[in-house]
């Protein structure tokens, strides 16, 4: 090896990758390239592990090749180089290395390239912070476990593709440069050049275009696609996040569901889970009832009751009063429990309140019962018939208006520790019939839940005008292990009633020409009956690998401050960008 650094393609033609080696390839010659992740100088030996995509493999130079030796002295860990060598069987077998059991008695090695210092070692689990990660992403990328992720995430999107293809569906682009359409976050603008003083949106979804592919008559579309949302963050969201999206004409929601749960059944062999459909199908109002919350994490065995009508009978003053205000009685049962302690049921009441709730009863069979709530014997024993309780059971219950009692109780059955089964478990659910439209205290309006194309149900429509609260829609969301992945709905495609849903969100119709002007017209040129849904891919990603943020499962993230700490993106631009867009900042 001489000092100066080479290209690969000077006569060295790569044979294999470091990581696929393996007993079999005994006796042949091979010529590796990769990165030093280790060498270790044993003075008559030296041994390096050289690392590419695919995995670590051990080279070894004997002090036969002393030049080979003293060269390869001078390697420091990720200098990137090439070996030629012939695989031998290895002495001290490596049971924890897929390549163990061999290693590369190098006759040549080539420097490609030399590297400064890491900032963290390339290694599981990760030795650095978020933020220095991010900064160095290209390094943190080598990392075994981001390598094995960005891999699983490439084989996941040509399943869906595969899959997709196979049922009939295209793939169609969408654009990036549109109006702004509303789906409930705020818009990434972009000005534009030359119409000064107006804007493109980047899309939230392709959610208008994919519609109108259907009046177009494309009949089954998809796409992997991008899309851009600028709302708070969090560990599953993104500013910029890839979906699944999927529309298709002339279905009904049991055809859609299945074809989902296909995709889901294929994406979930990769991790060698075999997934079981149809998923349980849940209603709005069943899941909050039973857990409180509309994303439920149905791994958690435990279910909420009403305990209204029980209640109603007992002697106790304060939840008298809150029945009396119109307020209800939920309890949670949770099976062998009874061994909390004081201070953790305290803290539990705590929590309770800081949701909002006035407080937690409780209730524990052990011995006879002990309760927060003082009722006579066979008033404690009315409540743990209702709910099914047994000897060493705790119950937890609140009484208070419905939606706070349903969603304190929910969130403290959220962070119920799992029981520890060993394997991963994967509990899916679809979440059917949300309200049609919700009324947002922000701004201060009814704003759909989903989205202004979302159909009500048949039977609900005639509310729409007089009594929105209750009107259902037919809109769903795919949630796995608590997680929302995906969402959708059938839509309307009859102009009137899309015109009458506008009037009720209160837009006038020079907004409605304005935002939907020619969706609107579109709709009325023989739209098809169609419906659709889009997944959350990075979420998916994430569950598949086993993450726990999305951000391990994109290359190239931004931090929960919408910042990409590798490129220093947003940054400023120029007086001159500025002018030309027409654009001044304010002071
Ligand atoms: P929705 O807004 O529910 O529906 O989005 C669909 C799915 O996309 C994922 N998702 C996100 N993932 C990461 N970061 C984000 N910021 C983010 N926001 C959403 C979620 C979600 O379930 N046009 C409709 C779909 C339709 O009606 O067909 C839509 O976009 O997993």
């Amino acid at each position: 090896m001489d000092n100066t650094t080479h290209k690969p393609t000077e006569a060295w033609k790569r044979t294999h990758y470091c990581g696929e080696l393996r007993p079999a390839h005994d006796g042949q010659d091979v010529v590796l390239m990769g990165w030093v992740h280790k060498s270790r100088d044993m003075g008559h030996l030296l041994f390096i592990d050289l690392r590419d995509r695919e995995g670590l493999v051990q080279i070894v130079i004997r002090s036969e090749k002393a030049a080979l030796i003293e060269e390869a002295k001078k390697l420091r860990t990720e200098y990137v180089i090439g070996v030629k060598g012939t695989v031998r069987p290895r002495e001290a077998k490596n049971r924890d290395l897929a390549t163990g059991e061999i290693e590369v008695e190098a006759k040549e090695m080539r420097l490609f390239a030399v590297s400064k210092v890491p900032p963290f070692a390339v290694a599981d689990p990760a030795q650095a912070s978020e933020e220095l990660r991010f900064k160095y992403r290209y390094i943190d990328l080598r990392r075994p476990a981001m390598q094995r992720n960005i891999r699983l995430r490439h084989e996941a999107a040509l399943r869906v593709r595969n899959f997709m293809s196979r049922h009939g569906f295209f793939e169609i682009e969408t654009p990036f440069l549109i109006n702004s359409t509303p789906e409930g976050a705020r818009d990434y603008l972009v000005p534009s050049r030359i119409y000064k003083g107006r804007f493109y949106a980047l899309p939230q979804s392709p959610q208008i275009f994919k519609q109108t592919l259907m009046i177009s008559g494309f009949d089954r579309y998809f796409q992997i696609v991008r899309c851009f949302r600028d709302e708070d963050l969090r560990a599953d969201r993104q500013p910029e996040f890839t979906q699944i999206d999927v529309e298709m004409s002339f279905i009904d929601r049991e055809e859609l569901f299945e074809l989902i749960e296909g995709l889901m059944a294929v994406l979930f062999e990769l991790v060698g889970e075999k997934l079981s459909p149809p998923f349980p199908r849940l209603t709005y109002a069943e899941a909050m009832e039973r857990y409180g919350s509309d994303k439920p994490d149905l791994r958690i065995p435990l279910e909420m009751k009403d305990l209204t009508a029980v209640a109603a009978g007992l002697g106790s003053d304060i939840i008298k009063t809150v029945l009396a205000a119109g307020g209800e009685l939920k309890g949670l049962l949770v099976p062998k429990a009874a061994g909390q302690s004081r201070a953790q049921l305290d803290k539990l009441g705590e929590k309770a309140k800081s949701l909002g709730a006035k407080g937690l009863f409780w209730i524990k069979k052990q011995d006879g019962f002990k309760s927060t709530l003082k009722l006579a014997p066979g008033e404690l024993e009315a409540i743990w018939s209702a709910l099914g309780g047994g000897e060493g059971d705790l119950a937890l219950m609140i009484a208070d208006k419905k939606k706070i009692a349903l969603k304190a109780l929910g969130e403290i059955r959220r962070t119920w520790p799992q029981e520890q089964s060993g394997k991963r478990l994967f509990k899916f659910a679809w979440l059917t019939d949300f309200p049609l439209m919700e009324w947002s205290g922000e701004d201060n309006r009814l704003v759909s839940m989903h989205h202004p194309f979302t159909s009500p149900l048949d039977e609900d429509v005639e509310y729409l005008e007089k009594e929105t609260a209750r009107v259902r829609a037919k809109a769903y969301d795919l949630i796995l292990n608590g997680v929302e992945v995906g969402g959708g709905s059938i839509r309307i495609h009859d102009m009137e009633l899309q015109r009458r849903i506008f009037n009720v969100l209160g837009l006038t119709p020079k907004e409605i020409e304005e935002k939907f002007g020619y969706f609107i017209e579109a709709l009325g040129y023989g739209a098809p009956p169609h419906g659709g849904i889009a997944l959350g891919f990075d979420r998916l990603v994430m569950l598949l690998a086993g993450e726990e943020s999305i951000r391990e499962v994109i290359p190239f993230p931004k931090t929960t401050s919408a910042l990409c700490l590798m490129t220093n993106s947003p940054s400023v631009v120029s007086e001159r960008q500025l002018a030309e867009l027409g654009l001044k900042l304010k002071a």
